[in-house]
């Protein structure tokens, strides 16, 4: 796919259809003056007989006629002017994408770009038209055959209209930026939507050291027998109950000056959770094939970063491991030494990512790391309290939080805080050990970070739990069913701040 700038009046270009956003209430400007003449009066008619009103959403389809340039018109309603947001326009970009790409239209021309959007500027609108688009245009096909007629197709040039006196060179590097974001969401797509018999923690770490030389990053792994040399208990206990090897993935970005003290990014990636020997029930076992999530995010964010070329140091670490029931598994009662030192109780085989993150957590630590944010699908009781709307967000510095949970709501992946008050941490405590791997029924989200925060609270840190969002049970406009690759967009996000 393709974006095309182009320039001049909307109803001067030539296109298979062009796409103009109307705001609720709002015909009376210029341009859809002149394109009531161009359409013979249809756009008044279907405005009169309340067939269209711009509300949110709503589309009105019409065919070319004298004075225009396009073969049709899609004019889709934006609602009210004070409900317009970025993330509004983004996702009014997706719905767009959708519907035409089901008309078998690949190819049409976005004038959105003007949309009046509260202290906007033309770089973000653009970005998030574009973002929008290829969001949109993501499928994961790879085990299916060919496309079946009826099928949305895949896009093939879409233009994106300025007027003829804002800047070009703008508008290229906010779709320069899109692309850029998208190509690391949708490569986290693609491992969160790969099946266990293919995405084994070997698999996950080739296509990391792929991404990497792809974008001329540097790339380590350390196997299992490096694994057991250094002392990672922990991670080792869990990978102990599968046939297939752990690695730990390392991914480093040098985009600023040497002495630069590096973001460092964890995310979980249990390529499958069954459980272990606490087996999980049959019921959307299959969902768990996401529970690398977080990994992908990692992954797909410092893929972003490179290409973006953020002048910052960046490390990526991802646990690669799979948590399966069998003779060699770890047992509820087992006690493991970390690589920290620290011994944990392990009384639930299911609460592993904890265990993984620990090892993972403990290791950045010799990065001396400026920020540590970890991204995990860790705790069934985080959908339980915010849903599929928002990620957890928890940590030790509440002006890392807040800068997340802004970058948040700018990307359009919200986060919201839970506290990490240090009375929770009771919960954790062990009779035999230094550490127990569940606090209980209550607040698992809470207690869950509480046990993080016992590796991490040597430096900066924030965690965010993705259990609810890494995986979308049923698609919309902008994300097909499937795999998400939340976080991406956020830490991308994050970063570009950090970098002002
Ligand atoms: N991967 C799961 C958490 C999860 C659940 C992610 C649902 C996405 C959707 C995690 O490893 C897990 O099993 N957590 C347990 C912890 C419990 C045993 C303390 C849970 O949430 O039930
Ligand atoms: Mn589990
Ligand atoms: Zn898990």
């Amino acid at each position: 796919m393709e974006f095309q700038i182009k320039k001049g009046a909307a109803l001067k270009q030539k296109s298979h259809c062009l796409v103009l956003g109307v705001v609720e209430g709002k015909f009376k400007n210029e341009l859809l003056q002149q394109l009531d003449l161009a359409v013979a009066g249809a756009f008044s008619r279907a405005t009169r007989s309340k067939e269209f009103s711009g509300r949110k959403g709503e589309t009105l389809l019409l065919h070319g006629g004298k004075g225009l340039s396009a073969e049709r018109v899609l004019l889709y309603g934006l609602g009210k002017e004070r409900s317009l947001t970025l993330c509004a326009l983004r996702q009014a970009a997706s719905s767009i994408t959708k519907q035409l790409a089901e008309k078998q239209l690949g190819s049409f021309l976005l004038a959105l770009a003007q949309v009046p959007i509260k202290k906007s500027r033309l770089s973000e609108r653009i970005q998030a038209i574009a973002e929008g688009v290829l969001l949109a245009d993501y499928r994961y096909n790879r085990y299916q055959g060919k496309e079946k007629p009826g099928q949305p197709v895949a896009l093939d040039k879409v233009g994106v209209l300025i007027e003829a006196e804002e800047s070009q060179a703008e508008a290229t590097t906010a779709i320069g930026t899109a692309e850029a974001i998208c190509a690391g969401v949708c490569f986290a797509r693609d491992l969160v939507n790969a099946p266990g018999n293919l995405k084994s923690p070997e698999y996950l770490a080739m296509q990391a050291v792929a991404m990497a030389e792809q974008v001329g990053i540097d790339a380590r792994l350390l196997n299992k027998k490096e694994l057991e040399r250094q002392g990672f208990g922990a991670l080792l206990g869990v990978a102990q109950g599968s046939p297939r090897d752990p690695y730990l993935i390392v991914l480093e970005y040098h985009g600023g000056t040497a002495d630069a003290k590096p973001v460092a990014l964890v995310g979980k990636g249990v390529v499958f959770d069954a459980g272990g020997i606490s087996l999980k029930p049959a019921e959307k076992m299959d969902e768990m094939k996401m529970d690398m999530g977080g990994g992908a995010a990692v992954l797909g964010t410092i893929f972003a970063a490179a290409q973006l070329k953020l002048p910052i140091n960046l490390v990526a670490v991802v646990p690669a491991v799979e948590n399966m029931p069998s003779g060699s598994a770890i047992r509820p009662g087992d006690i493991l030494t970390s690589l920290s030192g620290k011994t944990i109780e392990v009384l639930n085989t299911d609460a592993e990512g904890r265990l993984i993150l620990a090892d993972a957590l403990t290791y950045v630590d010799r990065y001396q790391p400026r920020v540590v944010i970890d991204v995990a699908t860790l705790t069934g009781a985080c959908l339980i309290a915010l849903g599929n709307h928002a990620s957890a967000v928890l940590g030790n510095h509440d002006g890392l939080i807040r800068q997340l949970i802004k970058a948040g709501e700018r990307s359009g992946e919200r986060l919201w805080q839970l506290p990490l008050w240090e009375e929770y941490a009771a919960q954790i405590t062990s009779d035999f050990a230094d550490v127990k791997n569940i606090g209980g029924r209550l607040g698992g989200t809470i207690t869950a970070a509480a046990f993080l925060q016992k590796f991490a609270d040597d430096y900066t840190w924030a965690h965010l739990d993705i259990a609810g969002t890494a995986w979308a049970g049923s698609g919309r406009a902008g994300q097909p069913k499937g795999g998400t690759g939340f976080g991406v967009r956020i830490l991308i996000e994050y970063l570009r701040g950090e970098v002002k």
